[in-house]
């Protein structure tokens, strides 16, 4: 069989591997800790719950919905966007309903990217970005962040991509795996970086609710100058912990989200209908929830800064935003592959290898607080501690 090329670009997810480790080894009985993975541990609102079976039940809703999406959820999409951002989308042609925030990056790469045209990603970055830009004929070029600076995004490094003919960005903000919240100044730095060519910005905002210590998320497309260039994607997976609703949305010019839903319609043709009604009710009625999850990620966020602050070998920023450190282990001359499987196998605690997220991740190591509540992180840094200490016992 001769499989596409394009493939060749593309690699199987690396959280999604590390899953299949941990059940397998929970299976033969280890008590494995995972934080590798970005899936909340709460569970999608009672009221969202609620709707969604009723909304099965009742029948009314096992059929396709419109291509777009129901009109109710768009218009809750808009009321929550100009809720975030201040920004106004007209729910009739600015906005399309995806399955979750992942079709929405592909249907606008599958839009915007001819063969072979560089696209700038973040490196690191969440790992998709890389694969999807590749299934859509695209050529990832990185741009990247400074470690040493609290992660903040190299601007250079983005002049240079579209010096070298990028004209489509993405912009990931609050940021997987780095916890950068862009700062207004930076995004106005890109925008006066992409305006002269009229470089497209696709942004992935998963993460918006999560933001720490004063820091706000701001949507490239609030920024003067960008609203027409930009194209805000999201989803309802991670903030209303939905991951399995599979319910995301696009927003941005109509001639962009018209040509997005030509795609769509062939691919999908509609997000799960019923999912959507669940979706309507997250949007509209379940604030609470964004804070609340926001208050408990920041909780853990402060125990393992605290707790990490007190190990051997590890080096980290606090992260600003999201829900993932993203440490350094200086002195320890290892992968983060090869420090992945040492935490597995010796701690039994799931991370996922930095070099996952390009070039620019690796010997680090993500550790995501999305799904381990607050009462098992004693017990984390006791295991990362030991590991440490494994590793050091073993050199001396
Ligand atoms: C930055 C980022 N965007 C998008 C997603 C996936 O979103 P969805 O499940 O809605 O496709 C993830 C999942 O880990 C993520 O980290």
């Amino acid at each position: 069989m001769k499989y596409s090329r394009r493939l060749e670009g593309v690699d199987y997810s690396a959280t999604i591997d590390i899953s299949d480790r941990v059940k397998r080894m929970k299976a033969a009985g280890r008590d494995v800790i995972s934080m590798a993975a970005a899936r909340p541990d709460f569970d999608a609102p009672a009221a969202v719950r609620r709707a969604t079976s009723e909304a099965v039940l009742g029948g009314a809703y096992s059929g396709y919905s419109e291509s777009r999406g129901l009109l109710e959820l768009r218009e809750a999409v808009s009321e929550h966007l100009y809720r975030w951002s201040g920004v106004e989308y007209d729910p009739e042609s600015e906005v399309l309903i995806t399955v979750g925030q992942r079709e929405g990056l592909s249907l606008a790469l599958g839009a915007l990217v001819d063969p072979g045209d560089p696209v700038l990603v973040p490196d690191p970055g969440w790992l998709t970005y890389r694969s999807t830009v590749a299934l859509a004929g695209g050529r990832p070029v990185s741009f990247g962040f400074c470690a040493e600076d609290d992660y903040r995004p190299r601007v250079g490094d983005l002049r240079r991509g579209i010096e070298g003919g990028a004209r489509v960005t993405i912009i990931n903000t609050p940021a997987n795996p780095t916890g950068t919240v862009f700062s207004r100044s930076e995004l106005e730095s890109i925008r006066d970086l992409t305006e002269q060519c009229g470089a497209t910005v696709i942004t992935d905002e998963i993460y918006a609710p999560f933001t720490y210590d004063g820091h706000r998320h701001i949507s490239p497309a609030a920024i003067e100058g960008m609203r027409d260039r930009t194209l805000v994607t999201g989803a309802v997976s991670k903030a209303w912990a939905m991951t399995g609703w599979r319910v995301g949305f696009a927003a941005g010019p109509s001639g962009l989200i018209d040509r997005m839903l030509m795609i769509h319609q062939h691919l999908v043709s509609c997000a799960c209908t019923f999912a959507q009604k669940g979706a309507v009710v997250a949007l509209r009625e379940e604030h609470d929830t964004l804070s609340s999850m926001a208050r408990s990620y920041l909780a853990r966020r402060d125990i393992l800064a605290e707790g990490m602050a007190s190990l051997r070998g590890i080096e980290f920023n606090v992260p600003r935003g999201a829900c993932f450190f993203f440490p350094a282990f200086p002195g320890i001359g290892m992968t983060g592959r090869e420090l992945a499987t040492r935490f597995l196998e010796d701690g039994d605690l799931a991370l996922t290898p930095g070099e996952a997220f390009g070039p620019g991740g690796a010997n680090r190591l993500r550790i995501s607080f999305a799904s381990t509540p607050e009462e098992m992180l004693p017990e984390v840094l006791r295991r990362m501690g030991a590991v440490l200490e494994g590793i050091r016992d073993g050199r001396d």
